[in-house]
């Protein structure tokens, strides 16, 4: 009997702890959620979204421009691209850029992040003819976004290169340097009084190590280090550039943005563990370490492995060029700020790449692969990874010491749906890890731009991935835009400085489908 009662009323005890430890769990559950929550953007944050020449555009031989490699290889190889498409007339942004402005003014961004296309400034690529239709062109809407409050972002470059310096081996040559700080200095020239936020380049390397995108060079382990090392030098130089001549008087800033893809170990195993840092340093630190890092060269691990590779395989020399001590130093340091463009993340796992082609990822001794439970988009290479996001914040700013932030891109594909409840989802995951960067990690983050402003030429996708805050008829001749949820979603986002709950402007929307 005695014994009976001790256990009831041990059993009550129980059952009595395991209620406060449920409810402190749970008010300490609803107390992280809020504080997230709480957190807000600070009063100075810049809020933005960002396109490209090439995917916008159209107007591809309007008014005397020359010929990219995105309009050469879009006419010659056709194939090569989604359904045969091209960006002749894309979202003809060229003729429709007024009433675009209009859409920019109405969301309300602080800023907007385009690209310059260099043919139609320099039509044969080369400083020696200038067209004056290009300069007035981008002239009008520099003019036309601060008159509407919004600062203008430009990227000198993004992947559409002029076709003349493409078949003197593109950013293979490295004369391009010299080509790249002719262009930049007639865009200083022309622009710099009202342009505040240069990106020198969107360092991309696709292309020149793959047979998948312009200009199809398809020589990994070669093409792509030179590409790489051909930009880190154009970008030095355009930088110094600045300070020497346009600095003082036109007080902007200038930096490069990088492809940041965040990269885990697929185990908890030393070796992947190690083989995700070194993913991390061929990928991220080959392009930052030269410029952000106090050592100012490669990363150690990406030089000795790719020197002793090369060696192995009987190259004479290393098939990743050396930056020479005044190349290191003329390099080291160019930056006012870091352009990140954030999507996704990676796993990776060490492995022994067998092929007889040499390449980074052989180099690198890695596989990446994604996994199968995270979110799909309409791209590929794209899943819903948000947790990546902290991290590859946390890392660049450990690293690099503290840099000046800008996500130069965020998003998410799909087949351009106008109720696009999973856009908002994403960039919402994405933002709040934003904001714990910011107010967590202290990391020093300035602002931010949706990819995209609208559903534009997605390369060799085509108009098949749909980034786009707002949706765009490619069948109707005028290019209708409608604005899709998500835009009245980043809207609210910009105005009051916060991550929105999608709740709150669900009736803010009538008649989606
Ligand atoms: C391919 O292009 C044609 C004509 O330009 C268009 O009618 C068709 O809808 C496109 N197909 C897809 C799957 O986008
Ligand atoms: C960014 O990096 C990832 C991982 O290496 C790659 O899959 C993706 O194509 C890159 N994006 C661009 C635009 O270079
Ligand atoms: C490269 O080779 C040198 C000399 O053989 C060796 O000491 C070093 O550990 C190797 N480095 C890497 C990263 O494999
Ligand atoms: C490459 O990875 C394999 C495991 O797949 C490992 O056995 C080998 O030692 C690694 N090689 C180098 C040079 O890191």
């Amino acid at each position: 009997m005695s014994i009976q009662i001790k256990q009831i009323q041990k059993m009550s005890v129980v059952k009595c702890f395991c209620k406060i430890v449920c409810m402190t769990s749970l008010f300490i559950l609803s107390a992280e959620a809020s504080s997230i929550e709480k957190y807000k953007f600070p009063d100075e944050f810049l809020f933005g979204v960002a396109s490209s020449a090439y995917q916008i555009e159209g107007g591809y031989n309007a008014d005397g421009k020359g010929e990219s490699i995105y309009d050469y290889f879009t006419k010659k190889n056709p194939k090569n691209f989604f359904n045969n498409s091209n960006g002749n007339i894309a979202c003809d942004f060229y003729h429709k850029w007024r009433s675009d402005v209009k859409l920019l003014k109405d969301l309300g961004v602080n800023f907007y992040r385009f690209s310059i296309s260099w043919t139609r400034i320099l039509p044969n690529g080369f400083s020696n003819k200038i067209n004056g239709d290009g300069l007035r062109y981008y002239n009008d809407l520099i003019n036309n976004l601060i008159e509407n409050d919004i600062q203008p972002m430009v990227t000198m470059y993004q992947k559409d290169l002029p076709m003349s310096l493409q078949r003197l081996g593109g950013w293979t040559n490295p004369y391009m340097a010299y080509y790249y700080e002719d262009y930049a200095r007639i865009l200083f020239s022309y622009f710099g009084d009202r342009v505040k936020h240069w990106i020198t380049l969107d360092m991309d390397y696709s292309g020149y190590g793959d047979n998948v995108y312009p200009p199809f060079l398809n020589e990994p382990g070669i093409a792509n280090y030179l590409c790489q090392h051909v930009m880190l030098l154009a970008h030095a130089k355009v930088y110094h550039l600045y300070d020497a001549e346009f600095r003082i008087m036109q007080k902007g800033k200038i930096g490069i943005a990088v492809n940041a893809t965040w990269f885990e170990p697929g185990s908890f195993s030393p070796e992947d563990i190690a083989a995700a840092e070194r993913a991390r340093e061929f990928k991220i630190g080959s392009i930052m370490n030269p410029i952000f890092h106090t050592d100012g060269n490669y990363p150690n691990v990406v030089r000795q492995r790719v020197d002793n590779a090369s060696k192995a395989e009987g190259y004479l020399q290393s098939r990743l060029p050396y930056l020479l001590p005044q190349e290191a130093d003329f390099v080291q340091g160019t930056y006012d700020f870091v352009g990140l463009n954030i999507y996704t993340t990676f796993l990776v796992k060490e492995n022994k790449v067998n092929s007889n082609k040499t390449s980074i990822m052989k180099d690198a001794n890695v596989t990446f692969y994604q996994d199968k439970e995270w979110s799909k988009t309409s791209s590929d290479w794209l899943r819903v990874a948000p947790d990546g996001v902290r991290k590859v914040l946390k890392w660049v700013k450990d690293k690099y010491d503290d840099p000046e932030i800008f996500i130069t891109e965020n998003g998410f594909s799909d087949k351009g749906e106008i109720n696009d409840v999973k856009r908002i989802q994403y960039l919402q995951k994405y933002l709040k890890a934003i904001l714990e960067s910011i107010h967590e990690d202290k990391v020093n983050i300035k602002g931010y731009a949706v990819w995209s402003f609208l559903d534009s030429f997605q390369w060799v996708a085509g108009y098949r991935e749909k980034f786009g805050l707002y949706h765009v008829d490619f069948t109707d001749p005028n290019r209708k835009r409608t604005p899709k949820k998500s835009a009245s979603w980043y809207k609210k986002v910009i105005k009051e400085k916060r991550v929105v709950d999608l709740k709150e402007i669900a009736s803010d929307l009538k008649g989606d489908s």
